[in-house]
């Protein structure tokens, strides 16, 4: 499928991508007044649909949005968008914008119908014997502002520092305020330290994914030690294996973080047995258990 042939969701109406158009006016494009959510699809299948819709419920909240669908809708109108579209895996998007105002002004307008708009993307993940090849990650400044459990489409702090990382020949940043890891610019971060997988607790410094909660329950099922606690840069620093975890990139192990080797340098032991359990756990979803 050629990106032209891409059909996407806006305000009620299937379109070609090429044919969906939002106003100049609109708050999204103006102040980056919306908030998004991404939800990876294997087969067919949502992975976890329900606390997708519930975030994406707690951003909204906290940007005093209404949610301008129900659940069900929401539900219906991805199952549609990910049949128009190709690809056994797909990474939905979606957003909700504050909409198209009269005129440039920071109050919210009084009178104004939310933007929504989806698109569906093949989802490409690595086979684990790939995937264990791992990134190098870099510490940054967490320049961010506090409310990063809001999934807001105002990301530019989190480009700006994923482009620093890039730049230094990373793939990811592990972002640092006040002396603890937050998370990455665009992932979570776990470390383990002393034979237990640890990762930052939620609140406003980082942004609850999904992934991170799955891989947390995973790892209690299997009866891998787990917690969540706070990481601080020398704990990080000092990590047998840090991982990095998002919906589009699943469970990566970071090998190098500031041009030093995390560990051995390799692919943990605690990461080997997580993936392994992770894609029994995909498969299951493909199947539709
Ligand atoms: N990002 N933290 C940040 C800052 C993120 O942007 C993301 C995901 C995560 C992981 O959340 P989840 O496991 O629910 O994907 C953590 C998405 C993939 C993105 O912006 O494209």
């Amino acid at each position: 499928m050629n990106d032209s042939d891409q059909i996407v969701y806006l305000n009620g109406e299937f379109k070609a991508i090429a044919d969906a158009c939002v106003s100049v006016l609109d708050r999204g494009f103006l102040f980056g007044d919306g908030v998004y959510e991404v939800i990876p699809a294997y087969g067919g299948n949502l992975l976890r649909l329900q606390s997708h819709l519930q975030r994406l419920q707690n951003s909204l909240d906290g940007i005093r949005l209404k949610n301008p669908m129900s659940d069900q809708a929401w539900a219906q109108m991805l199952q549609q968008l990910l049949h128009k579209n190709t690809g056994t895996d797909q990474s939905l998007y979606l957003q909700v914008t504050r909409g198209v105002t009269g005129k440039r002004d920071h109050n919210f307008p009084d009178k104004v119908t939310p933007t929504v708009f989806a698109m569906s993307n093949r989802l490409l993940t690595l086979p684990p014997a790939v995937a264990e090849q791992g990134i190098e990650a870099v510490t940054l400044d967490d320049i961010r502002w506090r409310a990063c459990n809001i999934k807001t489409t105002a990301l530019l702090a989190n480009t700006l520092l994923q482009q620093q990382a890039t730049d230094k020949g990373a793939g990811e940043s592990i972002l640092i305020r006040d002396g603890k890891a937050t998370e990455g610019a665009s992932s979570n971060v776990f470390a383990v330290l002393n034979g237990t997988i640890v990762t930052p607790p939620e609140g406003p410094l980082l942004l609850p994914g999904i992934t991170r909660d799955l891989v947390l329950e995973l790892a209690r099922e299997h009866g891998m030690p787990a917690q969540e606690s706070e990481i601080t840069e020398s704990e990080l620093r000092s990590a047998s294996e840090i991982w990095m975890t998002s919906s589009t990139r699943e469970i990566v192990p970071v090998l190098k973080l500031d041009g030093r080797q995390v560990g051995e340098g390799k692919a943990g032991p605690l990461w080997h047995k997580m993936i392994k359990i992770y894609q029994q756990y995909k498969q299951q979803l493909r199947e539709g258990c």
